[in-house]
């Protein structure tokens, strides 16, 4: 088995595969089906999409094709920002399960604590109310492991002391410059494992000049440095690509990255991402 296919284990056994193929910016239809084909037929095991994205049908569509055993994948869908009311979180669950046309979600993450247009509103109230479909679902087995995104140690402690399942799962932006270091030391005393989404900085990190001498003594591409440096965290990355070359390239990461290189990756520090 290659090192993307190898799996993580969460806190209620549920284990989940290292590399997920991300789909956020993938348009429904022919690009996410196509994309998440290509992405299933060359070995990727693990599919990241949202109802936000709406891209789920497309990307059911393609999983449905690809023919796989269901229990063989493993698929996360997240409930939309900005819905914070019981009700609509229900809605919202039944209809992500319903677009991609399954009979379970394999983790399903509140998407963020807040809506986009409001960044940093303080929603715990909400937040509590719609985690409880996510612990009911869970409970009827219809969600195998329940979490959130863009949560911050704050937000997540709202949720530890008022409902009854702690998240096994916070997937926030985390890349090479970005440590994140509070919140991923908070999750890791809570057991709470972290995934990574942009882990090439949605693509701006590879320009980085640092990177590319450590991906030349390697022989290896800058993005394969970034995926690696994460999965030698011990954190899930979500990279995403719509080119095959660059899919399959995702995905070879059977190399190590010495420590001494790790440290120096380390020192690298900044956000490069431009948001156009
Ligand atoms: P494309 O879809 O044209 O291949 P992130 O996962 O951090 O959000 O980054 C995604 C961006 O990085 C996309 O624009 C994608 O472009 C690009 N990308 C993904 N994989 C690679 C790669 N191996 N080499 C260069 N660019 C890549």
């Amino acid at each position: 088995m290659k090192e993307y296919q190898k799996k993580y284990t969460l806190s209620n056994g549920v284990e989940i595969p290292k590399i997920g193929f991300g789909t956020w910016q993938v348009k429904n239809g022919e690009e996410a089906y196509q994309s998440v084909a290509l992405a299933l037929k060359n070995g990727y095991i693990h599919i990241d999409t949202a109802l936000a994205y709406g891209n789920e049908e497309s990307v059911g569509k393609a999983i449905k094709d690809a023919k796989i055993a269901r229990e063989d994948i493993f698929v996360t869908t997240k409930l939309p920002a900005e819905i914070k009311t019981y009700e609509e979180a229900e809605k919202a669950f039944l209809t992500s399960i319903k677009n991609l046309d399954l009979d379970y979600i394999d983790l399903y993450l509140i998407h963020a604590p807040w809506p986009w247009s409001d960044m940093g509103k303080d929603c715990k109230e909400g937040n509590v109310k719609i985690y409880k479909v996510l612990e009911k679902y869970y409970k009827l087995g219809k969600i195998k492991a329940i979490g959130v995104s863009n949560f911050s140690p704050d937000d997540l402690q709202n949720i530890i002391d008022n409902c009854e399942i702690v998240p096994q799962v916070n997937q926030i932006g985390y890349f090479i410059g970005m440590d994140q270091h509070e919140t991923i030391e908070y999750c890791r005393a809570k057991s709470i494992f972290i995934e990574a989404y942009s882990p090439l900085g949605i693509g701006y990190l590879l320009a980085n000049e640092d990177i590319k001498i450590v991906a030349e003594k390697y022989d290896v591409s800058s993005a394969q440095i970034c995926l690696r440096y994460i999965l030698q965290k011990g954190v899930v990355a979500l990279p995403k690509s719509t080119h095959e070359f660059r899919i399959i390239q995702n995905s070879e990461l059977d190399f190590e990255i010495l420590e001494d290189d790790m440290n120096f990756l380390d020192t690298i520090k900044g956000d490069p991402r431009r948001w156009e």
